[in-house]
C-alpha cells in the first residue's frame, strides 16, 4: 500500500511543479497540498526513520510552497477571487473536529504507561469530575503535552482520557489545520477555542502539535507565524481564566523542535516511553484478541524477545503473525474450502514476523528523548 501511496505523492508533486512553473497557482496549490497530505499519511506507516524524516521534510517543503503561492495568488486585483473560506465552511470544519460520540478506548486498552496514566488522571480527569476540589490555589492544569517516540500510545491515551472524562472532545490534527486551511488557519484556531468555551468542559486534543509549534527559521511564512501566535493567545486565554474549564492536550514525536514559548505554555510535559516488559506482554494480548493460538505461544516470552519495539511495531507483528495461517491456506488453494480448518497461530509465526519487522525507533532517538525529558520534562 505504501508503495502506491508514494507513487501517488510523487505524481501530485510533479504535477504541482509543472503547474507552478506555468503560473497556474490555484491548481498547483491543490496538488502541493495533496502531495503533502499523502506524505503525512505515509509518515504514519513508514518503518524507517530516515524515510520518515525525508517524507516529513518534503511535506514541509510542499506546504511552504503552497502557502507562498496562496499569498501570490491573492495579490492580483481580481475582486471576485474567493479570498476567504466562508463562515459556513469554517463552522463545518470545527464541527468535524468535535468528536460527538466519545472515542471508544477504555483505560485498559492502553497497556502499561502507568506514570502517564496517573499524571493524566490527576491533571484532567479529577478536575473534570470534581471541579469543586480544584479551587483557589489548587489549580487544575490547562496545558499538557505528551511526548515520546512514535507509536507508543500518545494518541491512544488521549482518546482514553476523552472516553473517561465527561467533556466535549475536540480532536484536532495540527498538520491538517496547516495543510487544509493555510490562509484561514488563524481564524479556524480562534473559532475552535470559542466553540470549546461554549461547550465547556472541553478537552482540546492537538495531535502532531509540532506542525504548528516548531521553532522556525528566519523568513518564516506570515500565515504560519500568525496561526502560531493565535494558538498561543488562545492558550493564554484558557490559562488566565480560572473558571474556564478547558484543557489543551498536545502530542508530539519531536519535542525538541517545539519552541520555548510553546513549551512554557504546556505546563505539564509527560513522557510516553517505549513499552516495558509487562506492557509489551499486554500489547501482544490486546492485538491477538479473539484469534486462536497454539498452547506453546507464551506471551511473556514474546515480550522478552521484543525489547526495543514500540506498541505500534508490536501491533504490526501481531497482524503479520495472525495472517500467516490464512496465507498458507490460500497458498494451498484451500481458502474457499470451508471444511478445512485454519491452523492456530504458532510461536514461529511471531518470531518470523519479528524478523521481518524491525524496531522503528533507534537507540539514538531514545537517547534524545531521555535528554529532553531530563531537561524539560515536567510530570
Ligand atoms: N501502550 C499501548 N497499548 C496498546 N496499544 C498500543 C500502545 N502503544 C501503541 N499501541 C498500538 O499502536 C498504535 C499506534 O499508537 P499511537 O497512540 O497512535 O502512537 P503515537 O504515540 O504515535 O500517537 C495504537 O493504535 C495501538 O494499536
Ligand atoms: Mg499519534
Amino acid at each position: 500500500m505504501s508503495q502506491a501511496m508514494l507513487q501517488q505523492a510523487s505524481n501530485y508533486a510533479k504535477k504541482a511543479l509543472k503547474l507552478d512553473q506555468a503560473r497556474r497557482y490555484k491548481e498547483a496549490i491543490t496538488n502541493y497540498l495533496n502531495a503533502a497530505t499523502v506524505l503525512q499519511k505515509l509518515i504514519g506507516l513508514e518503518q524507517s526513520k530516515d524515510m520518515r524524516n525525508l517524507y516529513y521534510r518534503k511535506a514541509r517543503e510542499y506546504l511552504a510552497r503552497a502557502t507562498e503561492l496562496k499569498e501570490i495568488a491573492k495579490k492580483p486585483v481580481s475582486v471576485d477571487s474567493e479570498a476567504d473560506k466562508s463562515e459556513d465552511e469554517i463552522e463545518a470544519a470545527i464541527e468535524e473536529t468535535i468528536v460527538g460520540e466519545k472515542p471508544n478506548v477504555a483505560w485498559d486498552d492502553v497497556a502499561g504507561l502507568v506514570a502517564a496514566k496517573s499524571a493524566l488522571r490527576e491533571a484532567i480527569i479529577l478536575p473534570m469530575v470534581r471541579p469543586d476540589l480544584f479551587k483557589g490555589a489548587r489549580k487544575p492544569w490547562k496545558g499538557i503535552m505528551l511526548f515520546g517516540p512514535p507509536g507508543c500510545g500518545k494518541t491512544l491515551i488521549a482518546k482514553a482520557v476523552a472516553t473517561e472524562c465527561d467533556a466535549t472532545f475536540f480532536n484536532v490534527s495540527a498538520a491538517a489545520i496547516i495543510s487544509k486551511w493555510l490562509g484561514e488557519s488563524e481564524k479556524l484556531v480562534r473559532e475552535l477555542f470559542e466553540a470549546a468555551k461554549e461547550k465547556m468542559p472541553s478537552l482540546v486534543f492537538i495531535d502532531e502539535v509540532d506542525s504548528i509549534a516548531t521553532e522556525r527559521a528566519a523568513g518564516e511564512h506570515d500565515a504560519l507565524r500568525r496561526v502560531k501566535t493565535q494558538l498561543m493567545q488562545a492558550m493564554d486565554g484558557v490559562t488566565s481564566k480560572a473558571e474556564d474549564r478547558i484543557v489543551v492536550l498536545g502530542a508530539t514525536n519531536i519535542p525538541w523542535e517545539i519552541d520555548a514559548a510553546f513549551r512554557r505554555r504546556f505546563e505539564k510535559r509527560i513522557y510516553v516511553p517505549l513499552p516495558d516488559l509487562e506492557a509489551r506482554q499486554a500489547i501482544f494480548k490486546i492485538h491477538t484478541k479473539g484469534v486462536e493460538h497454539a498452547p506453546e505461544v507464551n506471551f511473556e516470552e514474546l515480550a522478552m524477545l521484543s525489547e526495543g519495539y514500540s506498541g505500534a511495531d508490536i501491533a504490526l507483528i501481531c497482524r503479520e503473525a495472525i495472517m500467516m495461517p490464512v496465507r498458507e491456506l490460500d497458498a494451498a488453494g484451500a481458502l474457499t474450502d470451508t471444511s478445512v480448518q485454519v491452523r492456530h497461530v504458532a510461536k514461529g509465526d511471531f518470531t518470523l514476523a519479528m524478523e521481518k519487522i524491525r524496531p522503528s525507533v533507534s537507540s539514538g532517538e531514545l537517547l534524545r528523548f531521555d535528554e529532553w525529558f531530563a531537561e524539560f520534562g515536567a510530570d
